[in-house]
């Protein structure tokens, strides 16, 4: 797929707004990212989380963007679009086949109160109608009930557990998949 720009105007409902990553936005991400719920759902690696791994990313999620491959966002209050709340990302971008995958984190102050949610309908409804996918995949661990509910809220369907999916933390993790497709958006 072509590279892929950042919407204009930018993804925004009430609450939240979608906008690129700035590099004052570092210590806010690398905050949020070191909580451990986070840690425990989205770090597979076994080395220590430190702001490098959050700088190199920055670096490689720019990569994929220019190449079609991705795009981050960071999640910010609406009203006040330095203050950092999450990330959020349409990854797996693959264009033959108008096919993507959603992701996200929230800071722990900015949880509980469908913020997550919301960012998922904004970026599955700009996925849908301006990159035309055909199906958007959301995955989680099994036991990430917060990140299921979110799945579900939004319409997805549970297709299946995937055995054996990822390595994670020197071991392998299952991953439950779900799918939604155009028109199930809720
Ligand atoms: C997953 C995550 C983004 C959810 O964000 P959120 O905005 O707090 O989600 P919501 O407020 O919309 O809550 C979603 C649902 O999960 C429930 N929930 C929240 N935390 C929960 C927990 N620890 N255990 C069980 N259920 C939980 C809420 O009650 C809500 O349920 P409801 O729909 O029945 O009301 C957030 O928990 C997070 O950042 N987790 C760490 C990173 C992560 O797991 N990312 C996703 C990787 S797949």
């Amino acid at each position: 797929m072509a590279t892929l720009s950042f919407p204009r105007p930018p993804l925004v409902d009430e609450v939240v707004a979608l906008r690129p990553w700035r590099r004052a936005d570092i210590p806010q991400k690398f905050a949020g990212l070191s909580d451990p719920l986070c840690l425990r759902f989205s770090w597979a690696s076994t080395e220590r989380f430190t702001e490098v791994h959050v700088r190199r990313k920055l670096e490689v999620q720019e990569r994929e963007r220019l190449e079609g491959k991705g795009i981050n966002f960071a999640v910010v209050d609406v009203a006040a679009r330095e203050h950092v709340l999450g990330g959020a990302e349409l990854y797996d971008v693959d264009g033959s086949r108008s096919c993507a995958a959603v992701g996200y984190w929230l800071a722990p102050h900015a949880r509980g109160r469908g913020v997550a949610t919301r960012v998922v309908r904004l970026l599955a409804r700009w996925g849908f109608e301006r990159l035309a996918l055909a199906r958007l995949e959301l995955t989680c661990g099994p036991d990430n009930t917060a990140s299921q509910r979110v799945a579900e809220r939004c319409g997805f369907t549970r297709e299946g557990l995937l055995r054996s999916h990822l390595p994670f933390r020197g071991g392998r993790r299952d991953t439950v998949m779900y799918g939604l497709l155009p028109g199930e958006l809720s």
